[in-house]
């Protein structure tokens, strides 16, 4: 039975292992070597990892892969993802490959702005708010100069402030809405710094502002904090080619292919129950390049999931239309990833994936990353389209179910030979390996 502790984190790392594995496992020393044997060999790399985060007792590994062969805007780069998932490095590189013969990837930064919020309550008159912040708006820029010196030195800094009247949703709710270009940085330390300025000398000011009654001094700052909605950070990513150069079979002929292509990406733009598993592969390719360059995958997806409902319905992020027997294909996507700053110099794996990119600017990670993600939405609905996703899936799932039931390298090679010409099904698997296994 789980137990209480008190001061946890003050423990050594050896101690809590021991606190865990007694309260927690029948079989101590089987946790305690599991444990053990993500520890690295190397003590400064180990360290490294353990003070990332809090209460850290081992490393928990992500297969790290490569797509190669992604030409996007005339320039070939190998994309690193790191993701658990069978198929979707298999899917991105086989992408790859076939727009790589139509023309490659094409990207455009359609926007870097990000968004920051003080949000407080004010008991009193608009008007009165309205005049009051015009004037001092000069001295909330100048309180953030110090904090801004090297952000503006590096080309980003504070866009604009401005006062948002949001008393028709919450009583006397205001806001000072902020918006910052960060540059190569995602920016989030850079914003809340700013913001949590913002406010205490927006509070100070009003505290001795004249023409406030004395509840209007009284200005209460609720939050400040960064947004992860970023509609205006946004990158467009594209591919087109001739109709007549699609997948062409006897099932399905090319102009047959466009239209089945396109019209399943129709149903996920006006179906959400569609739309989010759409959405869900996309995610699939651009996590895995958010992981592997160090950055939040977490503000990645939320921002991205709110995009696609922007327009008051869950939507795809992907589009796709004929025209002139042209296919368009494309994703529309807000992406606030840094290539500087937090685990970008510290991780040596990452250090390693940005340096595989050639050390792209942030503007050149967004666009490597809506590649990622448009070449795994096509690899899905081309699967959906044609074959079914199961068979390519269950493809790469053999080994995980091989390795699950223990087989052993000559078991593996008969059954993955087995099942070049026959269905893959779980049981299936099973019932191979225990005929040979007999
Ligand atoms: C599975 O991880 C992702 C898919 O479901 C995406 C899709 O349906 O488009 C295959």
């Amino acid at each position: 039975m789980s137990q209480k502790v008190s001061g946890f984190s003050k423990l050594s790392k050896i101690a809590k292992i021991d606190w865990l594995t007694e309260y927690h496992f029948n079989n101590v020393q089987e946790a305690k070597n599991t444990l053990e044997t993500y520890w690295n060999t190397d003590a400064d790399l180990q360290k490294l990892h353990d003070e990332f985060s809090e209460n850290t007792l081992t490393n928990f590994y992500f297969p790290f892969g490569i797509a190669p062969n992604f030409t996007i805007n005339n320039k070939v780069y190998t994309i690193p993802m790191a993701i658990e998932e069978s198929s979707v490095v298999a899917a991105a590189s086989k992408a790859a490959k076939f727009w790589d013969s139509r023309g490659g990837f094409k990207t455009k930064i359609i926007g870097t702005e990000k968004i920051g919020q003080v949000h407080f309550s004010f008991l009193g008159n608009i008007e009165k708010l309205t005049t009051f912040f015009n004037k001092v708006k000069p001295l909330l820029i100048e309180s953030i100069e110090g904090i801004q010196t090297s952000m503006k030195k590096r080309g980003g800094g504070l866009i604009d402030v401005e006062l948002r009247n949001k008393t028709a949703d919450v009583p006397n709710y205001y806001q000072l809405h902020c918006t910052f270009e960060t540059v190569d940085a995602m920016g989030a330390n850079f914003i809340n710094t700013c913001l949590e300025e913002f406010a205490a000398t927006f509070k100070s000011l009003a505290f001795v502002e004249e023409s406030f009654s004395s509840d209007e001094k009284d200005i209460e700052i609720i939050m400040s904090i960064l947004s992860n909605y970023v509609p205006n950070c946004v990158v467009r990513a594209e591919v087109s080619c001739p109709v007549k150069d699609l997948p062409n079979t006897p099932e399905l002929s090319s102009a047959a292919y466009a239209e089945k292509f396109v019209r399943a990406i129709c149903i996920a733009e006006t179906e959400p129950f569609r739309a989010v598993t759409h959405n869900k592969g996309i995610m699939n390719g651009i996590d895995a390049v958010v992981i592997a360059t160090g950055n939040d995958f977490r503000a990645i997806e939320a921002g991205a999931h709110a995009y696609a409902a922007k327009d008051g319905q869950y939507s795809s992020l992907t589009h796709a239309y004929i025209e002139n027997n042209i296919l368009t294909y494309y994703i529309e996507i807000p992406l606030a990833v840094g290539t500087i700053g937090g685990l970008t110099s510290l991780h040596p794996l990452v250090k390693l994936a940005l340096e595989m990119l050639g050390k792209p600017n942030a503007k050149e990670l967004m666009e490597v990353m809506a590649v990622a993600g448009l070449a795994q939405n096509f690899g899905a609905v081309n699967s959906l389209i044609t074959t079914g996703i199961q068979k390519g899936h269950m493809k790469m799932h053999l080994l995980n179910i091989l390795n699950q039931h223990n087989a052993n390298e000559d078991e593996k090679n008969t059954i993955v030979k087995h099942f070049e010409k026959n269905t893959i099904t779980h049981s299936e698997v099973i019932k191979q390996l225990e005929l040979l296994r007999d």
